[in-house]
């Protein structure tokens, strides 16, 4: 793994992958392939094209675009592709799920074909959200896929596409299945920025249902240094999961927002669930650690760390606000019921 080809790698945390990966290996040659959506952004990366400018190139263009792809491989003589880009946003898949479909499916098949015919090693970042609700226990690798959004189910679909093209072509593969990311440069329409973000402005905090959906919420790099352990020491062939092996209720994460802002708890408005609802997402991660990995930091830990960078990076997220994300607000939250307020 000397030349890396990171595509999604303008997104939040392919971006954060691209700096770890520059900072942690002197050697190595990366190039960004991105379609820059709404949620890739050059201010992403724009220290690591300062301070890395000998050993990183960027190239805009969709993962769907067989021949792009193949001729950008071809002219940086890749050897790994890691594919982060999707879409990425269930309520989004949820109101429109298109592109969901046409990056994850299409797209990742694209990939595959180039990584067949060019002799690539194939990353895939994936997520937990491939195994549905979680009524009890942990998911384990092995364990069925059973998708209940439509963007989970792009993304199992596209996990489904990676391990045959390993088993029928011998292709070089492993996935990675995070669990719910948080840190620097997330898009504000997840929940952890969004809800910082709204709390800084004293917007109310919309949060479905009743809150007591449980998540397992991970520091981004420690994430970065799960799927770098997978590249250099993963079986090929097989999943590992990524994560901090610990959920929480939503609520739980709110009030830990609430309390590092000294923001009063009348900002929790709660709305109207989100249609299919996965309540509960919990990941066994022995797997991951047998290969030396582990965790460097608590779901409390990481929420922390993120409410401090978004209240000292107002540059990088208020422009988003101002933007497209104020029709997108308005489609998603404008009509939906408020049911109660925080006490
Ligand atoms: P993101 O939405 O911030 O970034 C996605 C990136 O992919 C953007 O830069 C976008 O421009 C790019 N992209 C989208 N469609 C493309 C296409 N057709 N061709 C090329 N580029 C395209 O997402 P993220 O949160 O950084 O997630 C990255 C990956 O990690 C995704 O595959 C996601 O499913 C997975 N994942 C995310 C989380 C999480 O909590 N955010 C958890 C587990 C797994
Ligand atoms: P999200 O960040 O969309 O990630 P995912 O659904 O992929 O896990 O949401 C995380 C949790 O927060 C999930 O249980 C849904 C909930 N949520 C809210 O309560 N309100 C919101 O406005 C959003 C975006 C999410």
């Amino acid at each position: 793994m000397k030349r890396l080809l990171v595509t999604g790698g303008a997104g939040f945390i392919g971006s954060n992958f691209t700096r770890y990966m520059l900072q942690t290996y002197d050697d190595l040659q990366l190039v960004v392939y991105d379609k820059l959506t709404y949620a890739g952004r050059l201010e992403n990366l724009q220290d690591v094209a300062r301070d890395f400018a000998g050993r990183y190139a960027f190239v805009q263009g969709d993962i769907a675009d067989q021949a792009l792809v193949a001729q950008t491989t071809r002219s940086h003589a890749i050897d790994t592709i890691v594919n982060f880009a999707a879409e990425t946003h269930v309520d989004r898949s949820i109101l429109d799920p298109d592109a969901f479909i046409r990056t994850s499916c299409l797209g990742t098949y694209a990939l595959l074909e180039v990584a067949r015919a060019q002799g690539l090693r194939f990353h895939h970042i994936s997520t937990d959200e491939v195994y549905g609700f979680v009524r009890e226990g942990a998911s384990v690798e092995a364990d069925p896929l059973a998708p209940r959004s439509p963007y989970a189910a792009s993304k199992a679909s596209a996990d489904l596409l990676t391990l045959a093209y390993h088993v029928t072509y011998g292709l070089p593969v492993t996935i990675t299945r995070g669990a719910n990311n948080i840190g620097p440069y997330q898009y504000p329409e997840k929940v952890v920025p969004l809800f910082v973000t709204n709390a800084l402005d004293n917007v109310p905090l919309p949060v479905y249902g009743d809150g007591m959906q449980m998540r397992d919420y991970q520091y981004v790099i420690d994430h970065c240094e799960g799927v770098d352990a997978v590249l250099r020491k993963g079986q090929l062939g097989e999943v590992y999961n990524i994560g901090t092996g610990h959920e929480l209720p939503n609520l739980e994460m709110v009030e830990i927002i609430l309390s590092r802002l000294g923001k009063p708890r009348s900002l929790i408005h709660f709305v109207e669930d989100r249609a299919g609802h996965d309540r509960r997402y919990s990941l066994n991660v022995d797997k991951i650690r047998a290969l030396g990995w582990q965790p460097r930091h608590t779901c409390q830990a990481a929420i922390a760390l993120t409410v401090d960078w978004y209240a000292a990076n107002d540059w990088w997220w208020r422009p988003i606000k101002a933007g497209e994300f104020r029709e997108y607000y308005a489609r998603q939250y404008g009509q939906r019921a408020v049911l109660g307020v925080g006490q």
